[in-house]
């Protein structure tokens, strides 16, 4: 029905029953009026008023409703739609606002994919850079200055030997740099190992237990699948050390027919508020990249627990000769832990 005669028929019924009411019931008005016809007829407006506020408060409730998203819809939560059955006015608006929707998700999962994919082409550059420039030139001057200590006596042997140290420390520097900028470790030998180093590393900076739980019959994923996996654990694990107070914290890769599922579970302070910041809307922005669901759930006490679902093709049956029932998936063996 439309908004005009929506609203029309419930003015009419309530009208229609005061009318009915004033025509059958045992209702006189005097000139001048007497006080309890008065006190009656005021009555039965409130009631009326009543009625109506109350019947066009259930005939507006849709847009009430469309209100309600229009102000809290969030593009990295995509598919947060109202249903819009029937005519009129009010569905059609639904209905293009859902439209409207559809349109805006797409355009701003391009957007950020398009964001993404440019801020980790420069992440690449940078690294390169530093590792070829960089990297190579405090190589060199450490070789110089070891040759430079050899050659000379206390107390300059010393000095240089100190200016040595701090110059290893800086290479170790940037070369921890150059990893976290572009884990190169995913290119040459995959998430698995990748994940491994990367939670070492926390391990070994933070003084965390990380415990690694990854499935061995993982699916072979393209790489920006990967790189997707690998920033949202390291975010994840970065928001651990920084936020959690936790002493474990569990990485985990899962795969069932369909889906891989990454999950970091740590047993620290958890949250309450849902507040999010770049760190989170990152990790939503690129979990919508390849078309995966963010999943963060979070109790003060209970520990945090992130997890991504990403969806996998499912491999076709291969039938063995002569077994036509062959299992699609071997039963999965326990990970290693550190
Ligand atoms: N593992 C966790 N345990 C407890 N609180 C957490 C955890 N992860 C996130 N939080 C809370 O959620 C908030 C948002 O995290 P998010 O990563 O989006 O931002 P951030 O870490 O504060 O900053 P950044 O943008 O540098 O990542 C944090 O400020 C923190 O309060
Ligand atoms: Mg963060």
């Amino acid at each position: 029905m439309s908004l005009f005669w929506r609203i029309f028929a419930l003015n009419g019924v309530v009208l229609g029953t005061a009318t009915a009411l004033l025509l059958w019931g045992p209702v006189t008005v005097s000139v001048p009026v007497v006080l309890t016809e008065a006190v009656i007829l005021v009555g039965g407006l409130v009631v009326m008023l009543v009625a109506n506020a109350a019947l066009l408060r259930l005939g507006l409730a849709p847009l009430a409703r469309l209100t309600r998203l229009m102000t809290t819809v969030d593009l990295l939560r995509p598919g947060q739609r109202l249903p819009a059955d029937g005519s009129g006015e009010v569905a059609e608006v639904i209905r293009t606002f859902n439209l409207m929707l559809d349109r805006l998700e797409t355009e701003r999962a391009t957007s950020s994919a398009r964001v993404l994919l440019a801020a980790e082409a420069e992440r690449r550059r940078i690294a390169q850079e530093l590792h070829d420039e960089v990297g190579q030139s405090m190589t060199a001057i450490l070789l110089s200055l070891k040759r430079a200590s050899d050659e000379a006596d206390e107390p300059l042997r010393g000095e240089l030997r100190q200016v040595q140290e701090i110059t290893r420390e800086s290479l170790d520097d940037v070369r921890r740099l150059v990893r976290r900028l572009r884990p190169g470790v995913l290119d040459d030998l995959g998430l698995v190992s990748a994940l491994t180093s990367l939670s070492t590393e926390v391990a070994a900076h933070t003084g965390l237990r990380v415990v690694r739980r990854f499935d061995a019959d993982l699916p072979v994923l393209d790489p920006e699948t990967e790189l997707v996996l690998y920033r949202v654990v390291q975010e994840g694990l970065t928001n651990v050390a920084r936020h959690a107070d936790a002493s474990r914290v569990e990485v985990s890769l899962s795969h069932s027919p369909g889906t891989l599922e990454l999950a970091v579970t740590d047993d620290g302070r958890g949250t309450a508020a849902a507040c999010e910041g770049a760190g989170i809307r990152g990790m939503r922005e690129r979990a919508l990249l390849i078309g995966a669901t963010l999943d963060i759930s979070s109790a003060p006490g209970s520990g945090t627990r992130i997890r991504l679902a990403v969806p996998v093709p499912v491999p076709a049956p291969e039938p063995g000769p002569g077994d036509a029932s062959a299992p699609e998936h071997p039963a999965p063996v326990p990970g290693k832990q550190s």
